[in-house]
């Protein structure tokens, strides 16, 4: 049987835990409200690099923390209606309807060629990008959506990017059902 002292100890031991994960976790969330003052997406990223440590170190340690599972895991059970809401960001330059505006429309861009709406005006660095990617495979999209900028260096694309994995597959598989 157990004796008064190896309970006193287990049950110390437990309380000290549960403590410590209290103030771990009321920790990270006053961390969180501090990054998600800032600009949405930034915020979400802070939120995304400080809650790690709050549960065991099972993960593989900090380094993976930005890195997150990769596009095709997430691409394989990507929500469409999700992606719609992600749309959002978008409409203020793109339509869905054949239409150009600011942006050539985007119904039917999964699996086009790059740059090649009929009559729109592209940039010379959107024009150079077809030889980067001649098509918008969901890879493709995935990789420009990430930082357009960066992705199509010269674009008039005016847009940051979708830094988290999740919005870009989502969006992707929201933009396959629009053809
Ligand atoms: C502020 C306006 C603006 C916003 C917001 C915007 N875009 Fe664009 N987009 C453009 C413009 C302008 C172009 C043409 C770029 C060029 O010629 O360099 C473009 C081009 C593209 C292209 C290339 C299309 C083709 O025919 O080759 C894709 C794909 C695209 N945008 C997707 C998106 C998605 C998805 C979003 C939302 C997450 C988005 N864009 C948000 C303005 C915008």
């Amino acid at each position: 049987m157990f004796d008064t002292m190896t309970i006193t100890k287990a049950a110390g031991a437990f309380i000290g835990a549960a403590l410590f994960l209290m103030l771990m976790s009321w920790a990270a969330s006053g961390i969180y409200h501090v990054g998600s003052a800032g600009h949405g997406a930034e915020g979400e990223e802070h939120a995304q690099a400080y809650t790690i440590p709050v549960p065991e170190s099972a993960e593989g340690g900090d380094a993976a923390a930005d890195a997150g599972p990769d596009f095709a895991t997430v691409m394989a059970s990507a929500d469409a209606a999700a992606g719609e809401k992600v749309f959002a960001k978008c409409k203020a330059c793109h339509k869905l309807d054949g239409s150009d505006s600011t942006g050539p429309h985007l119904n039917g861009v999964v699996g086009r060629a790059v740059a090649s709406a009929a009559g729109f005006n592209y940039s010379d660095g959107m024009k150079a990008h077809v030889t980067d990617a001649p098509d918008w495979t969901p890879e493709a999209l995935e990789h420009f959506l990430l930082n357009p900028k960066a992705a199509a260096p010269g674009t008039k694309m005016t847009f940051a990017g979708l830094p988290k994995v999740e919005d870009r597959a989502n969006l992707i598989a929201y933009l396959e059902t629009q053809q």
